[in-house]
């Protein structure tokens, strides 16, 4: 009989540094309207793309995508926090989002669907998920920014326990006009 080969739950993302990780869960403690679950601190990131459950061959396809990125570092700055009712999710955002991080989307969308795979069809809007199984609506509101400043982008591993889920960065990559050498 064939042997399966194993499958990992994969997305794309934006990985923040420590100390952008404590300015977003500072904002997610304030902005939760009481009843709900704040993300864990070390959860906090921006999905780029949810690949779902992925084999080998798909891995490495998306890896050899990701791997001809060439898209400049830039800066996202997260003003706004806001309630998706259907999610139950509130949410940070940003009013602009950067041509680069559109760039980088239309990359990795195109790129994988030379491998087979068909991005959502939503149209894409960048978030980072503060708190999830929020029973009351929140008012959209404004605020000073957080600058997050993207120099790399990663494959993440979404592992669940009976603890909760479990994120994993498993193959980064830079941002960068061209690669060395071109
Ligand atoms: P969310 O934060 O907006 O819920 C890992 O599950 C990440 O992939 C989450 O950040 C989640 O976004 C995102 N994601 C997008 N589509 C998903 C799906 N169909 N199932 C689970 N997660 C999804």
């Amino acid at each position: 009989m064939p042997t399966k080969s194993p499958r990992q739950r994969l997305f794309f993302a934006l990985w923040p540094n420590d100390e952008l990780r404590d300015q977003l869960y500072g904002l997610g403690q304030r902005s939760l309207p009481g009843i709900g679950r704040l993300v864990k601190r070390e959860n906090l990131h921006i999905t780029l793309i949810f690949l779902g459950s992925v084999d080998n061959t798909l891995r490495a396809c998306a890896e050899r995508v990701a791997a001809r990125v060439k898209i400049p570092p830039f800066k996202l700055e997260l003003d706004k926090v806001g309630y998706w009712p259907r999610a139950r999710v509130v949410w940070a955002g940003a009013s602009r989002e950067p041509a680069a991080l559109l760039g980088l989307m239309r990359h990795l969308t195109t790129g994988l669907e030379g491998c087979g795979f068909q991005a959502e069809g939503r149209p894409y809007r960048a978030h980072v998920t503060l708190a999830r199984k929020v029973a009351r609506r929140i008012q959209p509101s404004s605020h000073s920014p957080i600058v997050w400043s993207t120099k790399d982008f990663h494959l993440v591993e979404s592992c669940t326990y009976p603890q909760g889920v479990q994120y994993r960065v498993v193959a980064s990559w830079p941002l960068r006009e061209s690669s060395d050498g071109e």
